[in-house]
């Protein structure tokens, strides 16, 4: 798809989010909304910026991710405003104006001075501001980031619109380029920190650019689960390799994991059974479906490859019961993705944001909603050999349904995870990851 298609799409993104802020503000009682894109903190005693991060919520309505102290005007009946900040400032280079076709469904506003903003709000009545406290001076206390309306809008963010989910396949097609280039490097028998340096080339994005942390671990660290190191010596040997890293498109992410053996053996077969083990859990990404019962449905196919691959005792099923599986595999299934990795709302039963519970043990489930046409999650099993959980296991019940020699064998290969980016459709779901490989192979 060309820019100029997406940019079509752009046209009833901006109704679908027109429409949502329509109904949310009258739900509250505001009359117009403000959305400041933020700006980022300054280093203690120092006069350097962190990174800027733009308020997702500022983003989901225009495609500006990168110049700080933007600021969305809304107010029902009438076009959207953007006021882009352009400082008069010789230090740095000002951000050009926008120049999409997507711009004509907006107006844009040059702006110097963020104290002369308020004029564009100032006369729209109950006004809703969201974004950093820092620039809601002036705003009464009561309509800066209200719950209530905060609440509503990630509720309904789940959806994704045409548009925001065209983005999401270009942000897993750039992923899918950085992957290539550090495995790349990696079966070069390049460092951690090369196979981070490649992936960054491979899809064209800056580190502060990823919508995360890059994951880049071989051996042992693979059982970290948010490994933050990039080791720049090789390890003297090369048994596997786990890169769990995205990227972005006009905004929006991409969160992918693969992980690749170096020799054929029980840890090679380990990544076959998870993959395949993977993919059965993608295919139950259906609308209808309840979340939380995908999470217990990998717990027992998780379960059964631990027993296929000689780690355990017993089948899936039992695995899950006695507390075995999540020895193996503590984290959720997968959650909401979008403009963050992470997307709120996960556990949002309805607009008021009643919770849906989490299944008791499964603490870390980030995602219980069921699933709907629109909604893209990730669908991340892993299986791990992590120091502390099999030391706890060791010391209960759950010792003599695992074996010990085969925990032994497997450590030095850290763990798997294979992660995949999918839509909910109206038919069958749609593997944005899977698609984004094929795509640039
Ligand atoms: N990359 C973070 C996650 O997979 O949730
Ligand atoms: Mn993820
Ligand atoms: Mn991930």
């Amino acid at each position: 798809m060309s820019d100029a298609s997406l940019d079509q799409l752009y046209k009833p993104h901006l109704q679908t989010l027109i429409r949502r802020a329509e109904r949310s503000l009258a739900a509250c009682g505001f009359d117009a909304l403000v959305i400041h894109a933020g700006a980022p903190p300054v280093q203690f005693l120092d006069d350097q910026d962190y990174p800027f991060k733009v308020n997702p919520h500022f983003k989901a309505w225009v495609p500006i991710v990168d110049n700080s102290r933007c600021i969305l005007v809304f107010s029902p009946g009438a076009k959207p405003k953007v006021l882009f900040y352009r400082p008069n400032d010789y230090w740095h280079k000002p951000a050009s104006l926008p120049e999409g076709a997507w711009t004509t469904e907006v107006d844009v506003i040059a702006t110097d001075d963020p104290a002369k903003a308020s004029q564009h709000w100032d006369k729209l009545g109950r006004v809703a501001f969201i974004g950093p406290d820092a620039f809601a001076a002036g705003i009464e206390p009561t309509c800066l980031n209200p719950p209530e309306l905060l609440t509503s809008l990630h509720y309904d963010r789940a959806v994704k619109t045409d548009y925001e989910l065209e983005c999401m396949r270009r942000a897993s097609e750039l992923g899918a380029l950085g992957h290539r280039a550090a495995l790349a490097a990696f079966r070069r028998g390049g460092s951690e920190y090369e196979a981070q340096m490649r992936y960054l080339e491979g899809c064209s994005q800056r580190e502060e650019e990823m919508p995360y942390n890059n994951i880049v671990a071989y051996n042992e660290n693979s059982a970290v689960l948010h490994y933050q190191h990039l080791d720049r010596k090789p390890p003297p040997a090369l048994r596997s390799f786990l890169i769990d890293a995205g990227a972005q498109y006009r905004g929006y992410a991409s969160d992918i994991t693969r992980t690749h053996a170096a020799v054929p053996g029980r840890f090679a077969e380990l990544v076959k059974a998870t993959d395949t083990a993977q993919l059965a859990l993608c295919a139950e990404i259906i609308s209808g479906r309840d979340f939380r019962d995908v999470h217990l449905s990998a717990h027992r196919m998780l379960g059964d490859v631990m027993h296929g691959i000689g780690l355990t005792r017993l089948s899936g099923q039992d695995a899950l019961e006695l507390g075995v599986t999540s020895v193996f595999f503590p984290h959720g299934i997968g959650h909401l993705l979008g403009l963050q990795v992470h997307d709120v709302g996960g556990v949002m039963g309805d607009v008021k944001g009643h919770e849906r519970k989490r299944p008791e043990g499964h603490p870390h489930l980030r995602l219980t909603r069921m699933l709907e046409p629109g909604v893209v999650v990730t669908v991340e099993p892993g299986i791990y050999l992590i120091e502390s959980l099999l030391a706890a296991a060791h010391g209960d019940a759950r010792r003599a349904h695992i074996d010990w020699a085969v925990v032994e064998e497997l450590k030095p290969f850290g763990g798997v995870r294979i992660e995949d980016n999918v839509a909910t459709t109206a038919t069958r779901p749609e593997n944005m990851t899977r698609d984004a490989f094929a795509r640039v192979a």
